[in-house]
């Protein structure tokens, strides 16, 4: 395991293992790692020759200051889990200088109108921060394959469309996402839940699959209606979307077509955290 702290000799490195034939996984984090972290890992080591794993949190995807500052930092504890598991490891955890350099700000980013629905209807600058910090790591790392969690389905649509348009090399790997045992997806931020939201928060994934179920005989309109009515007798959960969108572009169903790919996605605050959630449907 090696920790690099500067992305200087993370280059000199990568050049020289890349030099000798070997194939790089990225997988991109923000650290505070939990097991849907770890299954990404899995999934590198298993199809590449080296693994980097990046630890930063990355201050331009936040719109909001409080979320920055609480979002949860144990660079320590994130090492050690790692290091466990899987001791060949490189992990790379810059300052936001070192890897923004002087001015730490968004490239602004058009993606074909991904970027606009949902997470980022509801936070504002999203991903233009996510697509500027992951550009930047593709610099750094140069992978030939990155792997991200499809429990953020529409970050990860949207990397695959920055890849498209920058006319990257990179082979984008998306990953099952991984659950607690109550089907509540897992996410650094259920660390912050109390025992009585967290066990409260598993309704969101119960509601998805109910959704799921409804969905292979009743129109989205339907589905959507009686998911909001679901969220409106519960306490503590506030659903803030729920919607059914085309698999590929994320453009909200109109009507239901054959053969197409659709996906359910749902945001939700547990008290003040907001937790995110998706499922694929049948159709
Ligand atoms: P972060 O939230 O730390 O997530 C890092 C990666 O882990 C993402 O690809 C995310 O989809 C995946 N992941 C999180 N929870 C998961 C779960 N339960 N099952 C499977 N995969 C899961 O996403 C980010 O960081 C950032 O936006 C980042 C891409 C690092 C850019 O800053």
């Amino acid at each position: 395991m090696q920790v690099f702290r500067e992305k200087a000799p993370l280059i000199e490195a990568i050049q020289k293992v890349k030099s000798e034939g070997m194939s790089i996984g990225l997988v991109p984090t923000m650290g505070a790692l939990h097991d849907g972290h770890l299954s990404l890992v899995d999934h590198a080591t298993s199809s590449t020759d080296q693994v980097v794993v990046s630890i930063f949190v990355n201050p331009t995807q936040f719109d909001n200051k409080e979320d920055l500052e609480k979002y949860p930092r144990n660079l320590e504890k994130d090492i050690e889990l790692l290091q466990t598991r899987f001791p060949d490891l490189w992990i790379f955890s810059p300052t936001a200088t070192d890897l923004y350099g002087e001015v730490i700000t968004s490239q602004v980013f058009n993606f074909d109108g991904l970027e606009s629905v949902m997470e980022g209807k509801y936070r504002n600058g999203h991903f233009d921060g996510v697509g500027t910090v992951v550009k930047h790591l593709f610099d750094v790392v140069q992978p030939n394959k990155a792997f991200f969690g499809e429990k953020d389905y529409q970050q990860l649509q949207i990397i695959r469309k920055l890849v498209e348009q920058t006319a990257s090399k990179v082979e984008i790997v998306g990953c099952p996402i991984l659950r607690e045992k109550s089907g509540l997806a897992r996410s650094s931020r259920n660390e912050r839940l109390t025992d009585e939201i967290r066990e409260k928060a598993a309704f969101i994934y119960s509601t998805l699959k109910k959704a799921k179920n409804l969905f292979g005989t009743e129109s989205a309109d339907f589905v959507t209606n009686w998911v909001e009515n679901e969220f409106q007798n519960q306490d503590k959960l506030n659903l803030e979307y729920f919607e059914i969108a085309d698999a590929d572009n994320l453009k909200k169903i109109n009507e239901k077509e054959k053969g197409k790919k659709y996906r359910a996605f749902i945001a939700v605050y547990a008290e003040n955290i907001r937790l995110i959630d998706n499922i694929a449907l049948d159709n």
